[in-house]
């Protein structure tokens, strides 16, 4: 079966999608978006990613109805016979008539893609500690992502395929990933800030170490924090929890037997994907 797209709720395969180059989100990225798990054709915190959705939006003013959005995601995974994978779906603030940095109301654009994934034997990933250098409003889902794509792809020429950020020292996030780390057996995370996407596998995480009262802390670190750590660990929608087996630029004292780590992830692979 030919990979499936929704187009402003119309769905093809997305060879058929002809999108217009005056679209604000070619044009400047004005757009933002979604990635949402799947497993045994079931969303895994559809709500959850919804209600960010909404943010989003709300924070970028771009005037788009969730109800829509909501029904349109369904749809795609109705009309598909993908078991286990995740949509992608992103809404941009329109298509102009002239390109202009200043917008009018105008009506959105919706675009959505089905993609088959198995969340399963995903290796330890090794990383490069880099200068978070995008903008200020991280925690908005938006898909203007050139910080991050610039900076993975200097980790990629170091045989990297995930990159940890920070902010003269301050951790942030991963690249396209929230961080938690363990110290003392303690598991650390940095709180939500504007610097920070606040991730949906973040928060499945935290549930499960408070339901397992582990000691927990989520505050402001920095990387000598890392060089402490005995594990460190990225989430999100399309990783789950993967452990770093590696900072290619930072000496560390990782011991990739941690028991941590192995309870946290057992329980989230079984309460999501069982
Ligand atoms: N990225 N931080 C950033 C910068 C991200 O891009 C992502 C997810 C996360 C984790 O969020 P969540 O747990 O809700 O997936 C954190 C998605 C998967 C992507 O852009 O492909």
């Amino acid at each position: 079966m030919p990979k499936l797209a929704s187009y402003n709720g119309f769905i093809d395969s997305i060879e058929n999608i002809k999108i217009s180059p005056m679209s604000r989100a070619f044009l400047f990225s004005d757009s933002v978006y979604e990635v949402i798990s799947f497993y045994q054709n079931k969303f895994i915190d559809f709500e959850r990613h919804l209600d960010r959705l909404k943010h989003s939006l709300d924070e970028t003013k771009i005037a788009c109805s969730i109800d829509e959005c909501s029904a349109e995601i369904k749809k795609l995974l109705n009309e598909s016979d993908l078991e286990s994978g995740y949509i992608y779906f992103q809404v941009s603030r329109g298509i102009d008539s002239i390109r202009s940095h200043f917008f009018d109301e105008s009506d959105c654009e919706r675009f959505g893609f089905i993609e088959k994934f198995s969340f399963f034997n995903q290796s330890p990933l090794k990383v490069m500690l880099v200068d978070d250098i995008r903008w200020q409003r991280c925690d908005i889902k938006s898909t203007s992502l050139l910080g991050n794509v610039l900076q993975m792809n200097d980790a990629k020429s170091m045989d990297c395929n995930e990159i940890i950020m920070h902010k003269n020292g301050q951790l942030t996030e991963g690249g396209a990933s929230n961080i938690f780390f363990v110290k003392n057996n303690k598991i650390f995370t940095p709180k939500l800030s504007p610097n920070i996407l606040p991730g949906i596998t973040r928060h499945q995480v935290i549930k499960i170490i408070k339901q397992k009262e582990f000691d927990f802390i989520e505050g402001t670190f920095d990387i000598n924090d890392l060089k402490e750590a005995s594990s460190i660990w990225f989430t999100s929608t399309t990783k789950g929890i993967i452990e770093v087996k590696e900072i290619v630029n930072l000496e560390t004292k990782i011991n990739p037997k941690c028991e941590l780590l192995k309870v946290c992830k057992e329980a989230f692979v079984s309460k999501y994907f069982s």
